[in-house]
């Protein structure tokens, strides 16, 4: 595997689109290497305040069934094509991993403290993904946010989803895009 510089790393992150990501997935010993790089984050008060479910194999097309049954309680209006989407969405990269925000209310470290840094987590997946030579995009949409999601997910009381990582093997090049220009978006505070 080439290593790069920690900013070679950085620059060269981009999201590979969860449909042109296919086989192979990381194998359990390769995601336990990403997860190790992952919960390396900053963490006030040290709560590890996530944890990770994954969704890999036939879970992943059983879980598609179930959005697209919830999908259609939530809007029995919704057009086919829209349900056969969610149906879809989990069956394409090889390996998901939700990232759950375990967060305590009333701690002293604020929830949305908390929150940041299983946010955190899930950039760290990314980028170690692309480390590990895979390609990945962090995903949410309406099942992210989805109560029934949650249950199906196996949720309890303050836990959240903060993302859907999706892994696997680009088919194509990732598509670049472009990106804010940092000296626009830097000023400096004067007293
Ligand atoms: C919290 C969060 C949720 C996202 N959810 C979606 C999503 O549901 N659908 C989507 O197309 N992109 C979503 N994105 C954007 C992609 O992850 C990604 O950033 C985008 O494809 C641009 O690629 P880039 O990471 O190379 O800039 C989300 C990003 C974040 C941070």
């Amino acid at each position: 595997m080439r290593t790069l510089s920690g900013l070679q790393a950085l620059d060269q992150r981009r999201s590979v689109p969860s449909l042109q990501l296919g086989e192979p997935g990381p194998d359990e010993a390769t995601l336990l290497r990403m997860l190790a790089s992952a919960v390396r984050v900053p963490d006030h008060g040290k709560l590890v305040p996530f944890r990770f479910l994954r969704i890999a194999g036939e879970a992943r097309h059983a879980l598609g069934a179930f959005l697209a049954q919830r999908a259609v309680e939530r809007d029995p209006q919704a057009p086919p094509q829209a349900v056969d989407k969610d149906r879809q969405r989990f069956s394409h990269a090889p390996v998901v991993v939700a990232v759950i925000a375990r967060l305590q209310a009333g701690h002293k470290v604020p929830e949305q403290e908390q929150l940041l840094t299983a946010g955190c987590v899930c950039f760290a997946l990314l980028q170690a993904a692309q480390a590990c030579g895979f390609g990945a995009q962090w995903l949410t949409a309406w099942m992210a946010y989805d109560p029934g999601v949650a249950r199906a997910l196996g949720l309890a009381d303050g836990e959240r989803v903060v993302g859907f990582i999706h892994i696997g093997t680009p088919r194509q090049e990732a598509p670049e895009r472009e990106r804010p220009d940092p000296a626009a978006l830097l000023s400096d505070w004067t007293p």
